[in-house]
């Protein structure tokens, strides 16, 4: 199993640097190796023990006048190699179109990274079907290499994201089990992941790890997520 943190607009450079050290406390006794937190950019730093540091988002250069934005070289001085690509939030309040999402998929996957690549869709579609669903969410592959190596799926349904009500182990499984028949890829469920759900959401076969959000911001908290979803 596997347990990402995306840690949002939450958390500054100090108090992700005390989180680090608590998690890798809470953790000592635990075996798993891929555990890794996604804090804002003002708090990147390098990995440490057991938690690996990704980057939330990022521009397809190394440098440049792109104000606002951070590159390569700003993810180089911390050793970052991984990183969140097309997550819901940069789609649908930053206006990320599926033609800019792949170019920074295309750049990050050219310098080797590990990427997390999030996929999910809207109420409006769910409720449509079946059919409308699945039309959706491959969309949301255009241009998108499935067969790179260090791609990690994450399906995160944005009705299921920040509102306290997971997907239905039915919900996640219809989809889950449909993209695994279509690619081999390791594949997260996100979307209100909490304590209480995930010795339910991890038994799930075609569930290779978790994407949280809100659950993973107080170090002990996710620590006892973790340890409920490897059932220690
Ligand atoms: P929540 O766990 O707060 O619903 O957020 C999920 C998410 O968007 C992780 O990327």
């Amino acid at each position: 199993m596997r347990f990402y943190a995306n840690f949002k607009m939450h958390h500054t450079r100090a108090s992700t640097t005390e989180y680090i050290a608590k998690l890798n406390e809470e953790l000592t006794s635990i075996e798993c190796d891929d555990i890794t937190i996604f804090p804002p950019a003002t708090a990147l730093q390098k990995s440490l023990g057991k938690v690996v540091v990704g980057a939330q988002n990022g521009y397809f250069e190394a440098k440049g006048a792109y104000t606002g934005e951070i590159g390569l070289t700003q993810l180089e001085e911390f050793g970052i190699d991984t990183i969140l690509i097309g997550h819901s939030e940069r789609r649908e309040i930053f206006g990320e179109s599926q033609e800019f999402i792949a170019k920074k998929y295309a750049y990050y996957k050219e310098q080797g990274f590990h990427i997390v690549y999030c996929i999910g869709e809207p109420l409006t579609v769910r409720e449509q079907g079946e059919e409308a669903l699945f039309e959706y969410l491959y969309a949301q592959f255009e241009g998108i290499d499935i067969e790179y190596e260090k791609l990690t799926v994450a399906y995160e349904p944005i009705w299921a994201i920040g509102t306290g009500v997971s997907a239905t182990v039915e919900d996640i499984e219809l989809v889950h089990n449909r993209l695994k028949e279509k690619f081999a890829l390791p594949l997260l469920y996100g979307g209100s992941v909490k304590i209480d759900s995930i010795e339910q959401i991890a038994k799930i076969k075609s569930v290779d790890g978790v994407l949280v959000g809100s659950a993973s911001l107080d170090a002990k908290g996710f620590a006892t997520l973790i340890k409920r979803g490897l059932g220690v």
